[in-house]
C-alpha cells in the first residue's frame, strides 16, 4: 500500500464548512472502468452520509464551472505510457494548462490510479493533484496512489474522503428542490463484479489456425461462447465481460515447491483465511509481477540486480518473467503469510463482448487470444486466457458485465461507422455489426482487420464475408501484415483511402478503434490526423483538433488496453 503527500504542498488543516446547498462534484476518468467504479462507490457513500453529490465522468465536466467549484473529488487513472484515460484529456489539458483559473475558491482530493510496473506510476493524478494546488486550491487530505491491487489504497482513500466530507458538510441538509444532484444507478444488479455469475461454456473454437494444419498460426485465438441465462446480465455492443481468473493447479504446486512451503499452511489475511494453495490459486497474481513485490523479493534474496527498481533490466524481468521465473532466478525465502501480504490480489481481466443480445439472446461471446510462452522448456500461460481457452463444453466461468458507456453505436443508426480493430481488437464489431443488422440501421459499415497472415488468422472470415455479401458489412479492408516483404498494417490502409475515410467522416461517420493502446493505437491516431489534414487540407495541429473534437462529441472512441 502506498500513498504519497506532495511533501512542499501542505495538508490543509481547518476545513471550512460548504454550505449544504453545494453539491460535492465527485469527477472520474477511467479507461478501463476501475476508476468509474470508484468514483461510483464514493459518491454511493457519501449520499449515504447525506452529501449532495453529482457524479461526472471527465469529459462531461464543464470545464468552466471550475473556478465557482467549492468541493471537488477526482478518481483518475494513467494509461501504461503516463497518458490520461480518453475521457480525461480534456479536463487534464485545461487544469494543466495555461488558461487555467485561480482556484481559492475550491477544496479538492484526488484518488490516482495506475500500475507501478510502468515508469509514469499515477503520472496524471499526480500532476493534477500538484496543479489545483498551485492554482491555489486546498488539499483535504493527501493524494492516494493505487496500484493494481487497487483496494489496498482505494478504500482507505475512499474512507477518508467520506469522513472529510461529512463533517464538513452543514447539519442535515434537507435537499434543495432542484439541486443538481445526480441520481445514482439506483438497482444494483444481482451479479456484480464482487459478486460473480458462473456462466456455461456453450462453446470454444479456434479463429486461428491450429496444430495439425498444413499452415499453422503462432497464435491461438478463440471465440468462446457463454451463457447468461438466468444471470439477468444485460449488456450492450462496446460492454465488456469480466472474467475472474484461476491459477493452473500445476503452477500453484511449482511455486509451492520453489520455496519449499506447504499447501495447507493457513493463512489468515485481513478477514480471510484459506490454505496456502486456495490464496495462491484463486487469490493471488502469480502470472504478473510488480515492482513493490520485487522490492521485496530483492531485500529477501539480497540481490543487489533486483533492488534498483527502474533499470532497463528490471522492467525486462517484469514484462517477461512471472513470479515461479523469479524465484527460480533469484532464490529466497518466504513465510505463507509474508508472501500472500505481498502479492498482489488476483484481479477479473476485460474481455469486449464480440456479440449483440439482439443477435445471440442471453449469450455473450468472446474473442480470446491465449496467452502462451515457453520459458526454460516450460509453458507459461495468462491466467485468464489459459483458463478460457482450455473450458470445455459446461465448464462454468466466474463473470460479470463491466459497461463502457463512452464505445457506443451512433444513436442514430443512420449515421457511418468506420471500425479500425486488428488482432482482438475486432471484437467489438462483431457485436456491433451484429446489432446493426438486427436493428435495421441504415448507416453504412465499415471495418478495417489486420492480423499477420490471411491463411491462417483472418478472424471470422466466413462471418465477414457473408455479411459483404448480405449488405450487413459495407466495406471490408485487410492489413495482413507477414504475407509479404514489407509490414502492412491497418493504418496503411486508412492512408491508402484517406480520401473516402474523409468523406465517410464529413457525412458524419463515427470512429471506433480497438485493439493494442501502446503501439496500433498511437499509430492509427497518428494515420487519422493525416488523412485529415490531407483531405481536409488542413495543418496538423488544425486537424489534431479536429479529431479531439471528433472525441468529445463520441465521434471518435477507443477501447484499447
Ligand atoms: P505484426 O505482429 O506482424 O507486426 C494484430 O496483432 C496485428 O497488428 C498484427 O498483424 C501485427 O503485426 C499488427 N501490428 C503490430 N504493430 C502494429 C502497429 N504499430 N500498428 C498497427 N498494427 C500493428
Amino acid at each position: 500500500a502506498r500513498s504519497h503527500a506532495a511533501p512542499s504542498l501542505a495538508v490543509a488543516a481547518d476545513v471550512a464548512p460548504v454550505p449544504a446547498t453545494a453539491p460535492l462534484t465527485v469527477v472520474y476518468g477511467s479507461q478501463t472502468g476501475n476508476a468509474k467504479r470508484l468514483a461510483e462507490k464514493l459518491a454511493r457513500q457519501l449520499e449515504a452520509g447525506a452529501v449532495p453529490v453529482r457524479l461526472l465522468r471527465a469529459d462531461s465536466y464543464p470545464v468552466r464551472e471550475l473556478k465557482d467549484e467549492r468541493r471537488l473529488y477526482l478518481v483518475i487513472s494513467t494509461q501504461g505510457d503516463g497518458e490520461p484515460p480518453d475521457d480525461a484529456r480534456g479536463l487534464v489539458e485545461f487544469i494543466a494548462g495555461r488558461r487555467a483559473p485561480g482556484l481559492e475558491q475550491l477544496q479538492f482530493g484526488v484518488l490516482a490510479l495506475g500500475d507501478s510496473s510502468y515508469p509514469q506510476f499515477c503520472a496524471i493524478g499526480r500532476r493534477l493533484d500538484a496543479r489545483l494546488a498551485e492554482l491555489g486550491a486546498r488539499r483535504l487530505f493527501e493524494l492516494g496512489e493505487a496500484d493494481l491491487d487497487i483496494d489496498s489504497v482505494a478504500t482507505p482513500w475512499l474512507e477518508r474522503a467520506v469522513r472529510t466530507a461529512v463533517e464538513a458538510t452543514d447539519v442535515a441538509p434537507a435537499r434543495q428542490p432542484g439541486a443538481t444532484v445526480t441520481p445514482l444507478r439506483p438497482a444494483t444488479p444481482a451479479f456484480d463484479r464482487e459478486r460473480p455469475f458462473a456462466a456455461t461454456v456453450l462453446g470454444n473454437q479456434p479463429l486461428t489456425a491450429s496444430a495439425g494444419r498444413r499452415h499453422r498460426s503462432d497464435r491461438d485465438i478463440r471465440h468462446l461462447e457463454l451463457s447468461l441465462e438466468g444471470a439477468n446480465l444485460p449488456y450492450e455492443p462496446g460492454d465488456a465481460l469480466g472474467v475472474w481468473p484461476r491459477n493452473p493447479p500445476a503452477l500453484v504446486d511449482a511455486v509451492l515447491a520453489s520455496l519449499g512451503l506447504p499447501a495447507d499452511a493457513p493463512v489468515k489475511h485481513g478477514d480471510e483465511e484459506h490454505p496456502l494453495h486456495h490464496w495462491l490459486e484463486h487469490k493471488r497474481e502469480l502470472t504478473r509481477l510488480t515492482r513493490p513485490f520485487l522490492a521485496r523479493h530483492a531485500e529477501r534474496a539480497r540481490d543487489a540486480t533486483l533492488s534498483d527498481a527502474d533499470t532497463a533490466a528490471v522492467t525486462a524481468l517484469l514484462e517477461r518473467d512471472q513470479l515461479i521465473d523469479l524465484l527460480r532466478a533469484h532464490p529466497a525465502g518466504w513465510e505463507p503469510g509474508a508472501l500472500v501480504a505481498a502479492l498482489r490480489p488476483l484481479t477479473p481481466r476485460l474481455y469486449s463482448i464480440a456479440s449483440s443480445r439482439k443477435h445471440v439472446g442471453d449469450e455473450a461471446h468472446l474473442t480470446v487470444a491465449h496467452v502462451q510462452c515457453t520459458r526454460d522448456g516450460e509453458s507459461r500461460w495468462g491466467a485468464a486466457s489459459h483458463l478460457l481457452a482450455g473450458s470445455g463444453p459446461d465448464a462454468s466461468v466466474p463473470v460479470f458485465i463491466e459497461h463502457n458507456e463512452r464505445f457506443r453505436l451512433p444513436a442514430d443508426a443512420s449515421r457511418d461507422i468506420v471500425m479500425i480493430g486488428p488482432g482482438t481488437g475486432v471484437a467489438p464489431f462483431r457485436g456491433f455489426a451484429q446489432e446493426r443488422a438486427a436493428i435495421g440501421a441504415g448507416g453504412r459499415n465499415w471495418l478495417l482487420f489486420g492480423n499477420p497472415h490471411l491463411r491462417t488468422d483472418f478472424l471470422y472470415q466466413t462471418e465477414w464475408q457473408q455479411a459483404l455479401r448480405d449488405g450487413r458489412l459495407h466495406r471490408l479492408d485487410l492489413a495482413f501484415s507477414r504475407d509479404q516483404a514489407e509490414k502492412v498494417y491497418v493504418q496503411h490502409r486508412l492512408r491508402e483511402h484517406g480520401r473516402e475515410l474523409y468523406a465517410w467522416l464529413e457525412g458524419g461517420a463515427h470512429l471506433y478503434v480497438c485493439g493494442d493502446a501502446s503501439r496500433m493505437a498511437r499509430d492509427v491516431h497518428a494515420a487519422l490526423v493525416e488523412v485529415i489534414a490531407t483531405h481536409g487540407a488542413m495543418a496538423p495541429e488544425d486537424a489534431e483538433a479536429h479529431l479531439h473534437l471528433l472525441q468529445q462529441q463520441g465521434r471518435y472512441a477507443r477501447d484499447v488496453y
